[in-house]
């Protein structure tokens, strides 16, 4: 398995029903190709996310019939009435790097300074809206695309949002940056190395991959790709949580998210 998440290609959509008489279609590399003499785009040939079976994923955009509505009351409005702004703060690191930990602490900080703020832990996730999702590359991939699209929502909301995922592969975090606009996303990677976290284990898990009970454990044998441009950094070998956590917070008020 490669280590970054897998490359689909740009899917498009007719948006129309085609006779099954008209149509021919086969698929290569899980992309449809769907020859629709009556549609006139790409020269009667559409490239197409097929609605069901195996060949369809979890991504692809499938409802076609829907429309953007603009709400009135926006972005702004709610960072004025909250008196601040709302950010994607986006930890990343190894299992038992600190993620959920500092996470919790910056989260704890600001709702006592008056800030709305929430935390979408890896765990707690998966036992919920993301349970149907295991850990292979394409799963990981859906398991942060969804992280992503949720946490855009928090952030519109004006909710200083913290995430606690692994989120291994910089593709998927880009791909959540993206989601965002600028200054949203703040990438915080909690820094340790394999044998702090190894050393740490506090749920036995590195001991099950090294025993070979879990398959594709990032930092055993699955890659943990590292931030090049993370906006914070935290030194999770050497520091403790409290200092971790104040890092992070001094990072949100000296760029001025604790104001509208
Ligand atoms: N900087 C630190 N100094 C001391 N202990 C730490 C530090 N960071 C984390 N720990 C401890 O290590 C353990 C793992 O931390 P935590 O659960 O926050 O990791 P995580 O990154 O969320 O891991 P996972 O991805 O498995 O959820 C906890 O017991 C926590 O208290
Ligand atoms: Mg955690």
């Amino acid at each position: 398995m490669s280590g970054s998440a897998p490359a689909y290609p740009k899917l498009q959509r007719t948006g129309q029903a085609v006779p099954r008489k008209h149509r021919s279609a086969f698929t290569w590399r899980g992309v449809r190709l769907i020859f629709e003499p009556r549609v006139p785009n790409f020269a009667g040939i559409t490239i197409s996310a097929p609605t069901a079976g195996k060949d369809r994923r979890m991504a692809d955009q499938v409802a076609t019939n829907i429309t953007w509505h603009e709400h009135s009351v926006n972005k702004d409005d709610r960072a004025k009435l909250n008196g601040h702004k709302g950010a994607l703060l986006w930890f990343t690191g190894l299992s038992g790097a600190g993620k959920s930990t500092v996470a919790n602490t910056v989260d704890h900080l600001l709702h006592q300074k008056g800030i709305h703020s929430f935390v979408l832990d890896g765990d707690n996730i998966r036992h919920g809206m993301n349970k149907n999702l295991g850990f292979s590359a394409e799963d990981r991939a859906e398991n942060i695309r969804r992280i992503g699209e949720v946490g855009k929502l928090f952030v519109d909301a004006g909710i200083v949002t913290t995430t606690a995922f692994i989120s291994p592969y910089r593709a998927d975090r880009d791909a959540a940056r993206a989601l965002l606009d600028e200054g949203e996303f703040v990438e915080v990677y909690v820094k340790a190395s394999l044998e702090t976290c190894e050393d740490r284990d506090p749920k036995g898990l590195y001991k099950k991959a090294r025993a070979g009970e879990i398959k594709g454990f990032t930092g055993i044998d699955d890659p943990y790709e590292a931030p090049e441009n993370a906006e914070i950094v935290l030194d999770s070998d050497s520091k403790g949580i409290d200092e971790l956590a104040g890092e992070v917070m001094t990072y949100l008020e000296e760029k001025g998210y604790f104001s509208a």
